[in-house]
């Protein structure tokens, strides 16, 4: 299936409300590795020794150390052409699994971050959730009060941010087009907005052996598929 297909269903359909979805592989292209690609972080590391609650009780310095290398390897990244292009919709609403914060970066003002952020901690006792980009010097990083922080980052068996998903699944309701982008789709209940969502679809991804809940699959990469897409979105909405 070809990208023409689907550029094709936009300029007949001419959609207005708007929703993407997004997953590591719309950052790929940034540099920053997925999870399961060939060289994806789950290749090399154990998500239970370092994604999950028990894990970081267990071994916080471990934790800390992967997660202050990602963070460093995102502080240097930039977006790419697919996070800019899906900046310029002025109103979509963009849902994504990524803790990196390139779609802010981008320029994209509605962003749903369904796992957090990376550049947020909190207190393991008082909470009170805040921004820290910066490196830390010391490693675990404590809050003012001596405890530990910990990331902003929703850990395999947590819940996700209370207004998440019914934020993502009130604008699919009214979307008349979601663009899935860079996702493997195995993880929920992210993994479920796609499913559950009856209307035009268009999902871009290079990997097509899993097959597509959308209505068109189209074989390529993010940074080169997305902007494209966008300009017919943009030129039917003009
Ligand atoms: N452009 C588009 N898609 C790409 C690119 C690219 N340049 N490179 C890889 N991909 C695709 C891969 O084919 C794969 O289907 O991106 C997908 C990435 O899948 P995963 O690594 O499983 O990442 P994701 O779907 O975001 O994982 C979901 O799992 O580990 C947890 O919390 C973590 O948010 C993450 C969640």
């Amino acid at each position: 299936m070809s990208i023409d297909a689907a550029i094709q269903a936009i300029r007949e359909r001419k959609p207005r409300r708007v929703v993407v979805m997004t997953g590591a592989g719309v950052s790929a292209d940034s540099g920053i590795p997925t999870f399961r690609g060939p060289d994806g972080l789950w290749r090399n590391f154990r998500p239970e020794e370092l994604a999950t609650p028990e894990a970081f009780r267990r071994d916080p310095l471990l934790v800390w150390e992967w997660y202050e290398w990602r963070r460093g390897l995102i502080r240097d990244a930039q977006p790419n052409a697919a996070h800019e292009a899906i900046a310029r919709l002025p109103d979509a609403l963009v849902v994504t699994q990524n803790v990196d914060g390139l779609h802010t970066r981008a320029g994209s003002r509605d962003v749903v971050e369904l796992h957090g952020n990376i550049f947020h901690v909190s207190c393991v006792r008082e909470g009170n959730p805040r921004m820290h980009a910066e490196a830390f010097p010391d490693l675990p990083p404590r809050c003012e009060c001596g405890a530990l922080l910990r990331p902003g980052v929703v850990w395999f068996g947590e819940a996700l941010p209370e207004d998440a998903m019914p934020r993502a699944y009130a604008a699919l309701q009214r979307a008349d087009l979601l663009l899935v982008i860079g996702t493997s789709g195995v993880v929920y209940p992210a993994a479920g907005l796609a499913r559950a969502y009856d209307g035009l679809s268009i999902e871009v991804n290079p990997d097509t052996s899993l097959g597509s809940a959308c209505t068109f699959l189209v074989p390529a990469r993010a940074a080169e598929a997305t902007p494209r897409i966008i300009d017919v979105i943009l030129e039917v909405q003009s």
